[in-house]
């Protein structure tokens, strides 16, 4: 029965109607048990992992922030996305619908809002960063890496091309608009079927590569060895940001995916299985790009690696493959393309927030929704697609502790970072406190009738922990922003 419905998809215009609750609603279902874990991990498993998590870590005390991010994962962010999923099944509404539902006559619905924003802005320079992987995808394949060529001009050259920049972003963004125009579910629940598993494999192989590489030693020892000396509150705010934004929490992506949830599904294993898929691969990722960033000559936790860390260390990597230059083709060329496709379904996920809202709330039709959201992005995405340095204003914005941070490197702090944590904060309080924590367990007992020890750990968790523990981040924030880098 589920199987003919789609969460998103033309079936859900003509009007497909659960089965399972009795509910006359108009929203679909995941066709499938993993359907839903398939999704989430593909909301989670993206940029973020490749792209963002080497970076924070070797920005941030290489093994000091992997201890601290983990620590992240599973005391605040996995109580998070349950708490998410466990609203948005209960509600099956977008952000803003969610808490008008269960606070109704209140503000609250100003959460969703704040999700809804937050979503669009992220989108907006995720899908910046992520046609820099399909240009990357051109650029592999055509050879443009070898042992003598320089990662870092080729960046340099690549970030500087205006027309580039624009037509990668354009040409991510309509991928995007296409997937959710078709349907999150016919979409995303068949591709990452496949992606995941590749992926896997293939960032395993790019591992062993990686560690393998004579010098790797300096980049392992930094990034498995913790010198507790690096662990300072930048690292907290580093390592609690980049948990919520690895797992799509704080701006309701997980409450619209668990919307399309089934009351037969067991939430905390699904949560579970989303968090553990999502920190394996990042685990992975800092083990293919730390090793590898002495060859490209920055020196971690010495130099401050940018938004384009990972486009000037991985090509050296690509380089240094056997059966040379093949090796390094065919593998640069395999992985972009996977790293493209991962980014599509995170993507997806962000455009689904925006779009599910205005669909919901404002009763737009879907694919117009889906094209104005789209299209918003793409607009509000040109000054970061410009600001890495095509132009040279939007490339130094704003002067951080010395450092000057491009337009783009600024939505990812503001957004990426900053309000992320304030929606977590906001969403652990009003399932902790306003709508709950009764209500919640009753909703994860449909599906997990034996919700009961672990449920007294998450209810101290996500009542007492979690807002403590948030809030006190953000209130050394007001006194020192400085700390977000
Ligand atoms: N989690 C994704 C990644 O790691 C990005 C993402 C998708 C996201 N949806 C989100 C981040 C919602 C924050 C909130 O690449």
């Amino acid at each position: 029965m589920a199987d003919e419905q789609s969460p998103n998809g033309s079936n859900d215009a003509n009007g497909a109607q659960e089965q399972d609750s009795g509910a006359a609603s108009k929203r679909g279902i995941w066709g499938s048990k993993a359907g839903f874990i398939l999704a989430a991990a593909g909301s989670a498993i993206g940029l973020g992992n490749i792209w963002r998590f080497p970076t924070e870590a070797a920005n941030n005390g290489g093994a000091a922030f992997l201890l601290v991010y983990l620590a992240c994962v599973v005391l605040i962010g996995l109580p998070v996305m349950l708490a998410e999923i466990t609203l948005g099944r209960h509600t099956r509404k977008d952000p803003v619908g969610a808490f008008k539902a269960i606070c109704p006559r209140s503000l609250w619905w100003l959460v969703g809002a704040l999700g809804v924003v937050t979503g669009l802005a992220i989108l907006s320079y995720y899908s910046v960063v992520a046609g820099w992987t399909l240009g990357y995808v051109v650029r592999t394949a055509g050879h443009t890496f070898t042992s003598d060529s320089d990662p870092n001009a080729i960046f340099g050259a690549f970030s500087c091309c205006w027309w580039q920049q624009i037509l990668y972003h354009l040409i991510f963004m309509a991928l995007c608009v296409a997937v959710v125009m078709g349907g999150v579910r016919a979409g995303i629940e068949r591709w990452s079927k496949i992606l995941m598993p590749t992926l896997l494999v293939m960032l395993g192989l790019l591992v062993v590569r990686s560690v393998t590489l004579p010098g790797a030693g300096r980049g392992l020892a930094f990034y498995l060895e913790p010198d507790f000396s690096k662990l300072d509150f930048k690292v907290i705010v580093a390592g609690l940001g980049q948990a919520f934004f690895s797992m799509s929490l704080g701006m309701g992506a997980m409450i619209t995916y668990g919307s399309y949830l089934s009351r037969k599904d067991n939430l905390v294993t699904s949560a579970t299985w989303v968090g553990l898929a999502d920190t394996g691969i990042a685990i992975l990722a800092g083990f293919m790009v730390l090793p590898a960033l002495a060859i490209a000559g920055i020196t971690p936790g010495v130099d401050e690696g940018g938004a384009g860390m990972i486009f000037t260390v991985l090509p050296s990597v690509f380089s240094q493959m056997p059966w040379e230059p093949y090796g390094g083709i065919v593998f640069g060329t395999a992985f972009f393309i996977l790293l493209a496709l991962a980014a599509l379904t995170s993507a997806v996920s962000l455009l689904e927030v925006v779009t599910a809202y205005l669909v919901d709330e404002r009763k737009w039709p879907r694919k117009r929704a889906t094209a104005a959201v789209g299209g918003l992005a793409l607009i509000v995405g040109v000054p970061s697609a410009l600001g890495c340095g095509a132009v040279a204003c939007l490339s130094k914005v704003v002067e951080l502790q010395g450092k000057s941070v491009g337009f783009l490197e600024l939505m990812d702090k503001v957004f990426g970072k900053l309000t992320l944590t304030l929606g977590a904060l906001l969403i652990s309080l009003v399932v902790g406190w306003v709508w709950g924590i009764g209500k919640a367990k009753d909703e994860i007992r449909h599906g997990n009738s034996g919700f009961a020890v672990l449920g007294s750990v998450w209810s101290f968790l996500l009542r007492f922990l979690c807002p403590l523990a948030i809030a006190t981040i953000l209130v050394f924030l007001i006194i020192d922003p400085g700390a977000i880098r």
